[in-house]
């Protein structure tokens, strides 16, 4: 192991039995964590090429459980966000590809940080079950086209490790590394085709759109070099994506969406990331046609009757979807009024996320508790005009001081222009 942190210390390639004896000792802990943190520092400092990313990738999917689902008779598709302020589009697009008739095996995740992750948006319905087992998992997706569910069994046990020393190491923000743990959950869970959505901006990993083309590349050869059908679109996320950030108010506005009400943005990306899934699927000759088929699905209520059933599979109380309201009712509301008038022409997403964690809709540690009522609800978003006394943004609370510092945070995350503002695009880029 030491000669294999030097080699890399001075910019060595590795190959793939070396890789694997590295990802073995991670495993089976024969190699020390001192060794595994220097050998992940001296990958930050000198990265690693295509071909060893998509090498360290196997390595890592292969060190658990691999998920076969050649029972559903290939074209399974699976998406993946690099995670984004506001961002519930995995609720949206799953069913939306399901009533395509493309078949979703969805992994998903609780999340760390401000919000918490898909799993934690479908906890907020009551009795939601995210926990199948396998056999339930593969049935539900063979019977109605889809299931979302947490990752149990032993998957990936090399990323895990490899992610608590990054964690602490300051090793997390490197680009191979990154890609590689993303690409190892995707090929254990056995997808064929995978649809990347890379966030870039001030609420995301990548904050340039230099590092995140590159993240969407690399993650893109990976897969492709693992026989997957690769695509990723590059999309802003200098504000929050959609209107509300929250969990429950995000199964809320997901809802809207599928009833084919709710925001723009947020009904855009979503269309146009399962379009390249139809693209892929060879359901469609080209994205257009794509986006056109499924505004067809949301205006005829068919994706909203795909989600209520996977909702009613899974124990979900419909009620709550029915009535989505319901999923973020709180003691409290306090609204944030504008004291000028102009045009909003920044909305900082990170700070919105801050402001949204204060009322803990986030959690930091995994065995941290979060609310899933409280949240954050934006009247205005970037090019809006805004008149002195406008409500900005509405906050859901459980507690007065949380509320009212949840508040304060919200007013910094707006700036006001008198000129007209330009919507900045959300689609940056696609990698098709
Ligand atoms: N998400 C992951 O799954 N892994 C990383 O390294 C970063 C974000």
């Amino acid at each position: 192991m030491t000669d294999l942190i030097a080699a890399k210390k001075y910019g060595g390639v590795h190959t793939e039995e070396e890789i694997n004896f590295i990802i073995n000792g991670t495993v089976d802990k024969s190699i020390p964590d001192y060794q595994i943190s220097a050998w992940l520092m001296s990958v930050c400092f000198q990265g690693m090429t295509f071909e060893e990313s998509a090498m360290l990738t196997r390595a890592m999917a292969k060190s658990g459980d691999m998920l076969d689902l050649t029972a559903l008779g290939g074209n399974v598709a699976d998406k993946h966000s690099t995670g984004g302020v506001g961002d519930k589009t995995t609720l949206i697009i799953v069913p939306l590809l399901a009533a395509s008739g493309i078949p979703v095996a969805k992994f998903s995740g609780r999340g760390l940080g401000f919000t918490g992750g898909t799993i934690d948006k479908l906890e907020a319905i009551p009795g939601f079950r995210t926990s199948l087992a396998m056999d339930e998992f593969i049935g539900q997706v063979k019977e109605i086209g889809a299931a979302i569910a947490s990752q149990t069994g032993n998957f990936t046990p090399a990323d895990k490790k490899l992610y608590e020393l990054r964690d602490v190491t300051a090793t997390v923000n490197s680009i191979p590394l990154i890609a590689s743990s993303v690409m190892s959950k995707k090929l254990a869970a056995g997808s064929d085709i995978i649809v990347l959505d890379v966030k870039c901006g001030s609420g995301a990993f990548m904050k340039n759109l230099d590092e995140a083309k590159k993240l969407a590349e690399t993650m893109a050869e990976i897969g492709k070099r693992s026989a997957k059908t690769m695509s990723a679109v590059i999309s802003s996320m200098e504000q929050p994506l959609g209107n509300v950030i929250g969990n429950g108010i995000e199964v809320f506005e997901s809802v809207q969406i599928l009833k084919n009400e709710g925001p723009e943005d947020l009904k855009e990306l979503c269309l146009y990331l399962s379009a390249i899934g139809l693209l892929k699927a060879n359901k469609v000759k080209t994205i257009e046609e794509g986006v056109k088929n499924l505004d067809k699905l949301l205006k005829t209520g068919r994706a909203y009757e795909k989600f209520l059933e996977i909702v009613k599979h899974q124990g979900g109380n419909v009620d709550f979807i029915e009535n989505p309201e319901k999923l973020y009712e709180t003691q409290f509301a306090f609204p944030l009024e504008s004291t000028k008038a102009g045009y909003v022409n920044k909305l900082d997403a990170l700070e919105v996320a801050n402001a949204a964690k204060l009322l803990g809709t986030g959690r930091d540690k995994k065995e941290d508790s979060i609310n899933y009522n409280t949240g954050i609800f934006l009247n205005k978003k970037i090019g809006d005009k805004v008149y002195n006394g406008d409500i900005l943004a509405t906050i859901y609370a459980n507690s007065v001081t949380e509320g009212k510092k949840s508040r304060e945070i919200l007013a910094n995350a707006y700036e006001l222009s008198k000129e007209p503002v330009k919507i900045p695009d959300l689609i940056i880029e696609t990698i098709i």
